[in-house]
């Protein structure tokens, strides 16, 4: 990736959970995290201690900043939550927001680690982990929730190419804390190691 100076100043996650971090625009569309803002309902439904800065937001209706404002857009296990449309048009819209060199940083879970691991499971459940890996099926919890389930899974070559495909000059398969992004340390976490895809792009 160049060193060129980039003049945008924003720090995008999109869908990061409990684990978003200070200075970043954290964004999730969980309903939970209405329900947490009110101590007596965060009782009754018992939800998770969303972080006061998380933004509750649905990046599918298109990031809320303006062109060329971004620095860093990164995105932990979230991708595989839209459609192959949705991603299609959410790394589109990543690319607007970045400015020139910005950097967006992709992390999912990746499909061809999981059919060489269900290849090498000799167990007869092997099949069900399988299938249970790949989370993609749906139910009402999708009314309530928009992408609680996965909506199709990528392999390094999906992955990249959807990212060509929206715009992005630069784009290569990373691995862990490998990064431009000099907050890596912080906000990739240690326990999507062994199961995730890095790719990073630069615009
Ligand atoms: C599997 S979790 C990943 C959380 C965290 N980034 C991590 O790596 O552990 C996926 C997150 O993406 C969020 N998400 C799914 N669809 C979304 C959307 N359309 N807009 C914003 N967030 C979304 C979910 O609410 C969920 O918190």
């Amino acid at each position: 990736m160049s060193k060129e100076r980039v003049n945008g100043e924003l720090k995008i996650n999109i869908g990061c959970g409990l684990s978003g971090i200070g200075g970043w625009q954290n964004l999730d569309n969980s309903p939970t995290i209405w329900i947490s803002r009110i101590p007596v309902l965060t009782r009754l439904f018992k939800t998770p201690a969303w972080p006061p800065d998380v933004q509750h937001y649905d990046v599918r209706k298109g990031l809320p900043y303006a062109d060329g404002s971004a620095r860093y857009i990164y995105s932990s296990h979230a991708f595989e939550h839209f459609t192959p449309a949705e991603s299609g048009a959410v790394a589109k819209d990543c690319c607007r927001v970045l400015a020139p060199h910005g950097i967006l940083r992709i992390v999912v879970p990746d499909l061809e680690l999981i059919v060489r691991e269900y290849l090498a499971d000799t167990s007869v459940l092997a099949a069900q982990t399988f299938l249970s890996r790949l989370s993609l099926n749906h139910s009402l919890q999708d009314f309530l929730h928009p992408g609680s389930n996965h909506s199709q899974m990528f392999d390094g070559k999906a992955l990249v190419r959807l990212l060509r495909d929206a715009g992005f000059e630069r784009v290569q398969v990373s691995s862990y804390r490998q990064s431009a992004i000099p907050e890596i340390d912080q906000i990739e976490l240690d326990v999507r190691r062994h199961e995730s895809l890095y790719v990073e792009a630069e615009k």
